[in-house]
């Protein structure tokens, strides 16, 4: 079977990305890493990216309206011919109209037990909320932010001396662990639930 291409998409350092990138390597997946797109030219990842071999792409979202930076992020999609999107720290929502395009195509990893604490600052909310477990969650990405069907969660325990730092450190690691085990699956076709415990 041909092998999905897949671009991720990021706007720091890039970790989920790396290991999203390593995990397709293996000729044997049902992915390919074909690009690798920040939204910001400091964004950390992009040497990480270059150093593994993948062809990296920057479209600035700065001085652009939603539409403009979105018809750009389609484009060097649609260029590099492109399966799959892999929202990975992308800090951009996007628009009902993008998400259209790609319909069906976009997964995003978000840390929290969806669909609890959507959004910002999921960590202290999770906290102030007097959560017992937190977790991660990789979904498919729908209009609604943070909404779309879940194909994935890793769950840990919360301790009583976490702070949102302490629990971000401890969630990282098994995000890493949780995407590639959900984008496997996704582009050999799979839309079972991964779940994954710390
Ligand atoms: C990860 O914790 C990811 O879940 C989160 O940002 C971090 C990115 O780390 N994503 C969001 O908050 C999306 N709203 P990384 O850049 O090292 O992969």
């Amino acid at each position: 079977m041909k092998r999905k291409r897949v671009a991720i998409l990021i706007s720091g350092s890039g970790s989920n990305m790396v290991k999203l990138v390593e995990s397709m390597a293996d000729s044997g997946h049902p992915g390919e890493a074909v690009l690798v797109l920040a939204n910001k030219a400091e964004a950390g990842g992009l040497t990480k990216a270059e150093a593994l071999g993948v062809p990296v792409a920057v479209v600035a979202h700065k001085g652009k309206t939603r539409e403009e930076f979105e018809a750009e992020v389609s484009a060097v999609l649609e260029a590099a011919e492109v399966d799959i999107v892999c929202l990975a720290g992308f800090m951009r929502v996007l628009s009902a109209a993008f998400v259209r395009e790609w319909q069906g195509r976009i997964l995003n990893i978000h840390p929290s037990l969806l669909p609890l604490f959507k959004g910002l600052d999921t960590h202290q909310r999770a906290l102030d909320a007097g959560m017992a477990v937190h977790g991660a969650t990789v979904h498919q990405v729908t209009a609604d932010l943070d909404a779309g069907p879940i194909l994935g969660q890793a769950v840990m325990p919360v301790h009583e001396d976490d702070t949102a730092e302490t629990l971000a450190a401890r969630l990282l690691p098994l995000e890493h662990r949780l995407y590639p085990e959900v984008l496997a699956r996704f582009a050999a076709g799979s839309r079972g639930r991964v779940a994954l415990f710390a």
